[in-house]
């Protein structure tokens, strides 16, 4: 049942690329992303949109937090991003030319249902992204963008996360398309670079020494920070409790520029870095955040495009990712992590698919 893999979970980062695949399947035509068979909502329907709330627990939150970026670039329409316990209790101005895009994988989770309900309530028109035919969202939801992960036993999700991601980015371009805020060139252009990730998913699975190796060392830390600017700030959240989840070591994630304001206090001899780099507008930036860390004794992971001959030189370690959009590195960034996380429970010999405390679907509120 674990297809000859070790783990149900490294088993699910291995199928990402199908995952990808198969949820991109049929929703990309003659080089454009065409959602008319998945979202009934007419032209008029669509650009009456004028804000969306992406509402989201865990691992769905983070992709949620992705979806923040990709939209309001691709759009222009602001987005905002709730974690679903609080988004009911913050009384959030809904209205009726609200979207609410709910992201949940098993589409049974308590606080996503009930923030649905909710919005529903107010009139606000309801997106479901969800990885389960017929669940709760599924049903509830106005309208359902499927992601075609199959299904997902591991405790932490990996592949649920990166499909999450392809439907944003699909939902990003689709709106873009209709709503005429992006050229055709640029659409046309992202669509092709999109069709690539699972390639580019398969590239980075093939050799994960390095990322054993950085596992090896971490696995013996009890603390440690992940830092990141921009994208990067969202992908190292996910990566950060991916690693709390199954390794039971406790990390912060860290927009790298806020460092300084407090956090940098901690930063002593050793303690482990890992470092995203992935964002070519606040490369330099990302790299200095890096030098002080490094003055300061860490030791640092540092993730960054494939071709890229600085980086190295103010790391410990270095893993790359093939080169893609700024918006869709995500994906491939958070591949790495997971392989980390993965690596460092193994390492400390722990239960990587049945973590303590935790369960796949949470169903109470
Ligand atoms: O089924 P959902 O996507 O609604 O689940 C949300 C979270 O419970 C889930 O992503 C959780 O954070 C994962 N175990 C993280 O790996």
């Amino acid at each position: 049942e674990k297809g000859g893999y070790e783990h149900f979970m490294l088993k699910e980062i291995h199928e990402q690329p199908k995952a990808i695949r198969d949820t991109l399947a049929g929703r990309v035509k003659d080089g454009l992303v065409d959602l008319s068979q998945d979202l009934s909502f007419t032209e008029a329907e669509l650009k009456r949109f004028d804000k969306i709330h992406f509402v989201a627990c865990g691992t769905a939150y983070h992709a949620g937090l992705i979806g923040k970026s990709v939209v309001e670039k691709l759009t222009g329409i602001p987005v905002e991003v709730d974690v679903a316990s609080e988004y009911r209790y913050r009384d959030p101005i809904i209205t009726p030319s609200t979207l609410v895009v709910v992201v949940s994988q098993s589409g049974e989770t308590a606080d996503t249902l009930a923030a649905l309900r909710e919005a529903q309530q107010t009139g606000a028109k309801v997106v479901g992204i969800t990885n389960v035919v017929g669940s709760s969202v599924a049903r509830e939801a106005d309208e359902v963008l499927m992601t075609w992960a199959g299904p997902e036993i591991a405790v932490a999700s990996t592949k649920a996360y990166t499909t999450q991601l392809i439907a944003i980015y699909l939902l990003g371009l689709y709106l873009a398309r209709i709503l005429g805020t992006c050229s055709e060139t640029e659409l046309s252009d992202a669509t092709q670079a999109l069709v690539q990730l699972p390639e580019q998913v398969e590239k980075l699975l093939q050799d994960p020494v390095a990322i054993q190796r950085v596992a090896g060392e971490i696995a013996q830390h009890e603390d440690l920070f992940f830092i990141g600017r921009g994208l990067d700030h969202a992908v190292v959240m996910e990566g950060s409790l991916k690693l709390k989840e199954i390794s039971y070591i406790h990390s912060d994630a860290y927009a790298a520029g806020e460092l300084k304001h407090g956090t940098l206090a901690l930063i002593e001899e050793g303690i482990p870095v890992i470092a995203l780099a992935t964002q070519k507008a606040v490369y330099e930036k990302m790299v200095s955040n890096i030098i002080e860390v490094k003055a300061r004794g860490a030791y640092v992971l540092g993730l960054g495009l494939e071709g890229d001959t600085e980086l190295g030189k103010s790391v410990d370690e270095v893993i790359t990712i093939p080169d893609t959009r700024p918006l869709f590195t995500p994906i491939l960034s958070v591949v790495p992590l997971q392989l980390l996380a993965y690596y460092t429970s193994t390492a400390r010999g722990l239960n990587v698919d049945k973590p303590r405390n935790l369960a796949k679907s949470v169903t109470v509120e």
